[in-house]
């Protein structure tokens, strides 16, 4: 068996099947779904409805009026907004735990996965990937194995007794559990039905080998988190990674060809950290 999917057996003790979110976040990619089937299903949970209408409140949106219901979400804010919104708060849920092994606190998975996802959502519509729903959801979840990864790789690191130095989180967790959180992302999103669109870079966002990082969302999502990584948006030793887009044009780091990421890199920074300001308050 692949090793990656023996960390998946068991893993719905570990992270629940969120067969709610799971719905919504399939009833938000189906481009020919009804928005309103979609809002009934929102609103079987109140968990997911507090949370989109926390994010509906929020400056992101800019809304004066006090939006209290998923209905006037939909009103107000338009389908492609509820189904934004949608997929954000689907995601949320499975992403606010700490991770020990990673040194990540409450908290930081997610703000590094909303911001991953904002700035690969501004690069595909740099770059006229069309998919761009399928592109922000990966960059939200591209991180998900971290969380079913976490626990082993504390206990192994412990039992191996590990002295090594790693200049990266995966070849530590390759080195440790013989798969990486990437792997075990994708195998984990396959068994809950995501589709290819979004599983394939997730599973591919941190290598630039093999014909799947090839396609231009896996390009998309390695980019927007190496950048995401670089400007520091992850807990972890901020002031390391402080970014500049000066610095980051000297650095002769190996990165996937993007179009039209290089001649506007300057402003894609920028839209990024205007939406990110806006929408990072938001849990
Ligand atoms: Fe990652
Ligand atoms: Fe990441």
């Amino acid at each position: 068996m692949e090793v990656a999917k023996r960390f998946i057996i068991g893993v719905d003790k570990l992270v629940p099947r969120p067969d709610i979110a799971l719905e919504v976040l399939t009833m938000a990619h189906d481009s020919d779904g009804s928005v309103s089937a979609m809002a009934q299903k929102i609103e079987q949970d109140p968990n997911l409805t507090a949370n989109m209408l926390r994010m509906a409140n929020s400056s992101y949106f800019g809304h004066m009026k006090k939006i209290s219901s998923i209905r006037d979400i939909i009103v107000r804010l338009g389908n492609d907004s509820v189904k934004l919104l949608a997929i954000t708060s689907a995601s949320s849920g499975l992403l606010n735990t700490p991770q020990k092994a990673y040194g990540l606190e409450p908290y930081s998975l997610w703000n590094h996965s909303l911001a991953t996802a904002l700035l690969a959502a501004i690069l595909a519509r740099y770059a006229d990937y069309e998919d761009n729903f399928s592109v922000y959801t990966a960059g939200l979840l591209h991180d998900i194995g971290k969380v079913v990864l976490n626990k082993p790789l504390q206990e192994e690191s412990v039992n191996k007794k590990i002295n090594n130095k790693f200049s990266n989180i995966v070849e530590y967790e390759k080195f440790v559990l013989g798969t990486d959180h990437a792997k075990v992302g994708m195998a984990l999103l396959k068994t809950w039905g995501l589709p290819e669109s979004i599983i394939l870079p997730i599973g591919y966002h941190h290598t630039l080998d093999g014909e799947e990082a090839g396609l231009l969302q896996s390009k998309i999502l390695y980019l927007a988190n190496f950048l995401i990584e670089s400007i520091g948006i992850r807990s972890a030793n901020p002031e390391k990674y402080m970014f500049k887009v000066e610095d980051f044009l000297e650095q002769n780091q190996r990165l996937p060809d993007v179009p039209n990421f290089p001649d506007n890199m300057e402003v894609i920074i920028n839209e990024f950290y205007d939406q990110f300001n806006s929408a990072a308050v938001v849990h």
